[in-house]
């Protein structure tokens, strides 16, 4: 239904997904990149996440800001998107 993958980077950890055309606009990719978010920190030991995308890809910039991620700069032509863990996740 999707592919995500995730590659470690000096900054942080990178992430990249994709859905096939006719599962578009059905939350695969936000729940894909709902799963990483919870994940790969832990896997990782790392507070950082990090995705480029497509200045013209609006749906990937959207998934990426729903889920907390912002708009850090352009690299390579491409936007960089990253997510920092709360320091106080895992508190109650
Ligand atoms: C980008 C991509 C991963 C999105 O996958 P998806 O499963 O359709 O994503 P979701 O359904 O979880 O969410 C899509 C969001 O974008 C919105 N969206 C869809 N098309 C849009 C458009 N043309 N403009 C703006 N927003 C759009 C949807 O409404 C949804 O937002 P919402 O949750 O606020 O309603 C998918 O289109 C894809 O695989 N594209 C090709 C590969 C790619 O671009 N990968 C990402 C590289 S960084």
């Amino acid at each position: 239904m999707g592919v995500f993958v995730y590659t470690r980077q000096e900054s942080g950890v990178e992430i990249g997904y994709w859905v096939p055309p006719e599962y578009w606009t059905q939350g695969i990719a936000g729940a894909m990149i709902d799963a990483g978010l919870e994940m790969i920190p832990r896997l990782f030991t790392t507070d950082t996440l990090i995705a480029h995308v497509d200045p013209a890809n609006a749906a990937s910039g959207r998934v990426l800001i729903r889920r907390g991620l912002h708009l850090a700069g352009r690299e390579n032509g491409l936007d960089r998107y990253d997510w920092q863990e709360s320091p106080f996740a895992g508190c109650s």
